[in-house]
């Protein structure tokens, strides 16, 4: 298997941020690790608290993608970080659109952003948060009840670079044929969907709030609500 050249940070502000630097001094294909991250942050700007311990990398891929894709990829990479923690033998499910969830408490976020050029989705910037060996006494008070960690949910630590290379290894396995991968995404998609049949609130771009039950995701990676809607991840701002 090609594992991507890993540039590795003991602290870094944001490795989101170092991996698109990288980009724009014209490198590709490489990963920016960080034992800790000082402005780490998620999707929609939000902070990220990332202590020592945590898994926290960004892997910076070229690829040429059509913008409609942007759910089926956002639905690939959760299936491949919740694979790789099942792999671990957790029971981990996905918060649509890519929330890794175990024992109903968050252990991952992914953040992807993108660059588009004439229409096409050119470079990708895969952001993954895993909660590795992390105590969760170090997390901040009034996160404690919402999210998990690895160490908290097994008792023992487990290698950081092993279980990068897992993740890495679905991700391009998901990523490098997105389109011949559909049936296969959509299927884990759909197993472990954690939002399955429950309420759901949904804040949407333009600040209109939805309330409804959840269904499916589709094919194409959108959550499918039982009022008739077909969620795409440029539409959610927040789903509480
Ligand atoms: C979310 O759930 O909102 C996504 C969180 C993504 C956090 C990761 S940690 C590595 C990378 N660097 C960042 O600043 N963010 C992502």
């Amino acid at each position: 298997m090609h594992i991507p050249p890993i540039i590795f940070y003991s602290k870094i502000n944001s490795t989101q941020d170092k991996a698109w630097e990288f980009y724009d001094k014209g490198l590709s294909n490489i990963v920016v690790l960080a034992n800790e991250q000082s402005t780490g942050h998620g999707r929609h700007g939000r902070k990220w608290f990332s202590p020592r311990g945590g898994l926290w990398f960004s892997y910076l891929k070229t690829v040429n993608i059509q913008p409609e894709l942007l759910d089926l990829i956002s639905t690939a990479c959760g299936v491949a970080v919740a694979l790789s923690l099942r792999d671990l033998n957790l029971n981990a499910l996905i918060k649509w659109p890519n929330d890794i969830i175990v024992n109903n408490k968050k252990i991952a976020g992914i953040l992807i952003s993108t660059k588009i050029m004439k229409n096409k989705i050119t470079a990708l910037v895969i952001g993954v948060g895993l909660n590795l060996n992390v105590n969760i006494n170090v997390f901040p008070e009034e996160l404690r009840g919402q999210i998990t960690t690895v160490l908290n949910e097994l008792k023992h630590y487990t290698d950081e670079l092993k279980t990068l290379i897992l993740i890495l290894q679905k991700l391009d396995e998901f990523l490098d044929n997105i389109i011949l991968n559909k049936a296969t995404i959509h299927k884990y998609a759909k197993e472990l969907n954690y939002l399955k049949d429950k309420h759901i609130k949904a804040l949407l771009i333009g600040n209109k709030m939805i309330e409804d039950i959840v269904k499916d995701i589709d094919e194409s990676g959108k959550l499918i609500t039982a009022g008739g809607l077909a969620l795409s991840i440029y539409d959610v701002v927040q789903l509480y």
